[in-house]
């Protein structure tokens, strides 16, 4: 079963903030797209953000790190799947990787007119 999924990129100059980090909203950017990939994957339908909880940021994002955000299904609802993500961040140069965000976020899969639609979960009996 696809109930993980994960990504990795270089964080760059235009992902920065006033401050020379990374921005807050491009680190919610990458949970929202993360979670909506693992969420498409797992479903194979077409999935929009409900609700977003209990987010932190830990420690900033250096630019030129390389990120990864790690996501799991940890709820398997009807038409709903509760992910959990986490966000880490690796120097390459010195080898040192650091936790830098957390949270949780609710997706719904959609039929093709915009109604939420119940998922087939392949490990339920009663699908
Ligand atoms: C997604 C949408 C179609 C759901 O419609 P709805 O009929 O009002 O949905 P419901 O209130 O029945 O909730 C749907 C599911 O989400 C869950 N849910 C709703 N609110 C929730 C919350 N605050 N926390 C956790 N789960 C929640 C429900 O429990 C239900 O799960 P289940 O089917 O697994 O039991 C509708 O709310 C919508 O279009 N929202 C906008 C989405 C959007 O634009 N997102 C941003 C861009 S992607």
């Amino acid at each position: 079963m696809d109930t993980k999924l994960s990504m990795s990129f270089l964080a760059e100059p235009n992902d920065a903030n006033f401050s020379g980090n990374v921005h807050g909203g491009k680190v919610m950017k990458w949970i929202d797209e993360v979670g909506y990939a693992l969420a498409v994957k797992y479903s194979k339908r077409y999935c929009v953000t409900k609700f977003v909880d209990d987010i932190e940021f830990l420690k900033p994002i250096e630019i030129g790190d390389l990120v990864k955000l790690d996501a799991e299904i940890i709820k398997f609802g009807n038409s709903s799947l509760r992910i959990k993500i986490d966000v880490f961040s690796i120097d390459l140069i010195k080898g040192k990787s650091k936790k830098n965000c957390e949270c949780f976020i609710v997706f719904v899969a959609l039929d093709k007119n915009g109604k939420k639609v119940n998922i087939k979960h392949p490990k339920k009996k009663d699908n």
